[in-house]
């Protein structure tokens, strides 16, 4: 006999509260996976979305009210760089596919959507007021500063630079609670910036769940979840994928998830034997496979991409070819020469 199903939901909760919504970090740094299950979760987050747009249609100020329907950003490419476990490459990755797809034509936007504000160290900034860029952002720009192009900063590689800017922890908090309530807060700011059809919009985001990533996944046509070749990031790709659903909800445009294998050590024999389970299972979803090489992070000392690097390492070449695979498979620009 069937046992019937105890509600798991309590009633009325507010955004803040659903359990997709609370912090995906413990005290310890460990990730607190919710307890329930992905329907639940799916449940809470329409929930709770139904409830942040009916509060703000009910306040007076037209500030505050939250526009439900997806926005349109035209014929632009939107790409998530993302990954469960933190320090496999994103940041690094990101950097340089805007800085590979940049010097192969497009008009490139990447934006750093992790308050550890790393992508400005990345992508040196062609400013005379270097810092003062870097502190600067997404995050602490003034809701009235509606068009975000006065926060882009230009690069020495080439692709424009949305830093996240340095907040406060109390700010980081308020911040996130309004992520949290307002789903397509990113994706308004980037279709009020008017980007040309063909423009492509990468999105660093931190790891593991977060309201930065369901952020990116609410507008991404396309997710790349960087791997380490190993044991503990191949049992955490699942997790990628349910994230993916669970966040991306049913969307048309939505072109799925790639994979990237980063820092793979060929002289070690695990690196080698993930790397060939990864490529078995993954099969044309696998668009990269980039060697350890010491020269791609000494070259973040140095704010470089490889791109801008003469590119002799075979983790620099396999970043160049990263790029080149994916240009391959990007929808043509209408205009080759079309800026941002
Ligand atoms: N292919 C590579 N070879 C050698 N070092 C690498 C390679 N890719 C990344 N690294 C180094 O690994 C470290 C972590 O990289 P990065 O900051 O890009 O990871 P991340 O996933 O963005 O981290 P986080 O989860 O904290 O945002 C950096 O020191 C970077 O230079
Ligand atoms: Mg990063």
């Amino acid at each position: 006999m069937m046992t019937p199903l105890a509600p798991t939901m309590p009633p009325n909760p507010a955004p803040s509260e659903t359990a997709a919504a609370r912090p995906a970090q413990s005290k310890t740094g460990q990730t607190d996976w919710p307890a329930e299950s992905l329907q639940d979760l799916l449940a809470q987050l329409k929930q709770a979305e139904s409830e942040a747009v009916a509060n703000a249609t009910a306040n007076t100020s037209p500030k505050r009210l939250v526009e439900p329907a997806a926005p349109d950003l035209g014929k632009v490419n939107v790409i998530t760089v993302m990954s469960s476990k933190g320090g496999v490459g994103k940041s690094t990755i990101a950097a340089n596919l805007a800085a590979g797809l940049t010097q192969l034509g497009r008009s490139v936007l990447v934006v750093d959507l992790d308050p550890q504000n790393a992508l400005i160290h990345h992508l040196q900034p062609q400013s005379p007021r270097p810092v003062e860029d870097a502190a600067s952002g997404i995050a602490n720009a003034s809701e009235s500063a509606s068009d975000w192009r006065s926060l882009c900063v230009a690069t020495a590689a080439g692709p424009a630079l949305l830093p996240h800017g340095l907040i406060e922890e109390n700010e980081r908090q308020a911040f996130e609670q309004h992520l949290d309530s307002d789903r397509y807060w990113l994706g308004r700011h980037l279709e009020a910036m008017g980007l040309a059809d063909g423009a492509v919009v990468i999105l660093d985001t931190p790891p593991g769940p977060s309201p930065y990533l369901r952020q990116a996944l609410a507008i991404t046509h396309q997710a790349i979840v960087v791997s380490l070749p190993d044991a503990a990031s191949y049992t955490a790709l699942p997790l990628a994928e349910k994230l993916i659903r669970s966040y991306v909800g049913e969307r048309d445009d939505f072109k799925g998830c790639r994979y990237v294998i980063n820092q793979v050590d060929r002289s070690r024999q695990l690196n080698r034997d993930v790397s060939l389970i990864m490529q078995q299972t993954l099969g044309e979803r696998l668009v990269g496979m980039i060697h350890r090489d010491q020269s791609v992070s000494d070259a973040l000392a140095y704010n470089r991409t490889a791109v801008e690097q003469e590119a002799h390492g075979q983790g620099f070449q396999d970043l160049v070819r990263f790029a080149e695979t994916l240009m391959g498979q990007l929808p043509c620009a209408s205009e080759g020469s079309a800026t941002l």
